[in-house]
């Protein structure tokens, strides 16, 4: 038993003294910078065993610059002293070094680091104590690394942080509490990760403003409904296994496209509303039609849109792909459409005597046994200057936001003799 016990101690002696070497990397001073105004490249401290020290006497010429970049180096460590050498400092980027690991203390001093970008580098793992001490941040880039799971309290001291991003990493589960107490938090995106859900609680302390988030390509099977109350822009699309939706917030713009979604209900305000190649959505409930302005469903599986009719001020609809749309919703009421695209086929041919109402029509799109057929008013006499082509390039400045469908031959309506031949865009 004594035996036994003497074991375990020694066991656990030889472990925090494992610990202790790791936390306690050795200090090697840098003796050169090679930089250019202030980007400075080729440090080269690729052992975890060592930290690089900032000196006062490198650092000399770099005390008029409010912002720093470390560019293709190799540091396992962030380097020391960075701030206490140079705390005029408001912003650095750490770019390419391949960075695993940052203390703590070397932010010692940052007291006016707004923005911290470490993109694309090489952190795994960070402690939950790593941004104690810059406590001014405002804008953090962690994406492109390689982190997994985050402490639940690592952010807890931003205080004043508005953007995250933590795009592209491994990122499983994420806490309820890991935007806790973070009341200027603005724009989270956790795009290409590999959560499979959001806690219920996570953006109880940002109810008011959210500009922007987006989980694009990630692994959510669910969403809460009552997660968001008010969201600029939310970003969903391409979650395979997102079968159903419903929220409850006021959204200026939801993309939900790709998804696997079978059914989606919107009870709040919502201004637009991608959700394109959602084979499987046959369900499609908006509360307040009225509001709306931007529909996207092409691709899905709708057969009804009964509630497009109370859409007064929608100014541009894609139900291009819908194959068993019965009918072609009664829109006349939305009297300002600009852009219209559909599929036209025996079925939806009863209302197609409403296309002269809809006075501000100036892009209809419509596809019919697999031909697509664009149709573009001149919106502006000066666009065309005489004797010009017209070319793909002015045609999507044309179009705005319009992507130009591929494999699409675009007829403009021309004088009778003239000889132009058809104009072809897109990639065939
Ligand atoms: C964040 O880092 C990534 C990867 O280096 C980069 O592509 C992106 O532009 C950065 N974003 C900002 C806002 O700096
Ligand atoms: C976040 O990083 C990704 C990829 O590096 C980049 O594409 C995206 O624009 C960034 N987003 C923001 C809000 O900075
Ligand atoms: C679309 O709906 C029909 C019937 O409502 C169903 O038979 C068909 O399998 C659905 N298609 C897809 C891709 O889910
Ligand atoms: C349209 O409906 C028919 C019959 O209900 C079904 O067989 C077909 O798969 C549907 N089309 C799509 C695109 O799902
Ligand atoms: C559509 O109409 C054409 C000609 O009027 C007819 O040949 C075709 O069978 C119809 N298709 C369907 C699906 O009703």
């Amino acid at each position: 038993m004594l035996m036994l016990n003497y074991l375990n101690y020694i066991l656990i002696v030889f472990i925090g003294l494992a610990i202790c070497v790791s936390t306690k990397p050795e200090e090697v001073a840098v003796d050169y910078l090679d930089c250019r105004e202030n980007t400075c490249t080729k440090l080269d401290y690729p052992l975890p065993s060592e930290v690089a020290i900032f000196t006062e006497k490198v650092t000399k010429d770099l005390r008029d610059y409010e912002s720093l970049i470390l560019h293709s180096s190799n540091l396992a460590n962030l380097p020391r002293k960075i701030f206490l050498n140079l705390p005029q400092l408001v912003e650095l980027d750490v770019l390419e070094c391949d960075l695993q690991r940052i203390e703590r203390e070397c932010f010692k001093g940052s007291k006016n680091l707004k923005r911290l970008n470490l993109g694309g580098n090489s952190l795994r793992v960070l402690d939950s104590n790593t941004f104690e001490l810059v406590t001014q941040l405002e804008e953090l880039n962690l994406s492109d690394n390689q982190l997994e799971d985050l402490a639940s309290t690592i952010f807890l001291p931003l205080k004043k942080l508005q953007k995250i991003n933590l795009s592209n990493n491994q990122i499983k589960a994420i806490s309820p509490y890991t935007f806790s107490q973070l009341g200027s938090l603005k724009s989270i995106n956790l795009d290409s990760n590999q959560l499979r859900e959001l806690p219920v609680e996570l953006f109880r302390d940002q109810q008011k403003h959210l500009t922007q988030f987006s989980a694009r390509s990630n692994q959510l099977e669910r969403i809460p409904s009552n997660i968001f109350s008010e969201v600029e822009l939310l970003i969903l699309s391409f979650n395979p296994e997102l079968k159903r939706l419903h929220l409850t917030a006021n959204i200026d713009e939801l993309q939900a496209t790709n998804c696997g979604l079978e059914s989606v209900k919107l009870d709040g305000r919502v201004i637009g509303v991608q959700l394109e190649d959602n084979l499987k959505l046959k369900e499609l409930k908006i509360a307040h039609p009225e509001d709306l302005e931007q529909l996207y469903v092409a691709n899905t599986n709708l057969t009804r849109l009964d509630f497009l009719s109370k859409a007064s001020k929608l100014v541009d609809l894609d139900l291009t792909g819908i194959e068993n749309l019965s009918d072609l919703p009664k829109i006349s009421s939305a009297r300002g459409l600009e852009r219209l695209s559909f599929t036209y086929d025996n079925m939806t041919a009863d209302h197609m005597d409403m296309l002269p109402q809809l006075k501000d029509l100036n892009y209809l799109e419509i596809t019919h046994d697999k031909v697509r057929e664009i149709y573009i008013k001149d919106l502006d006499e000066d666009f065309f200057v005489e004797e010009a082509e017209l070319n793909c390039g002015q045609l999507a400045d044309l179009l705005e936001f319009v992507e130009l469908p591929k494999d699409t031959t675009i007829l403009e309506d021309r004088l009778v003799g003239d000889p132009r031949g058809p104009l072809r865009c897109g990639t065939a």
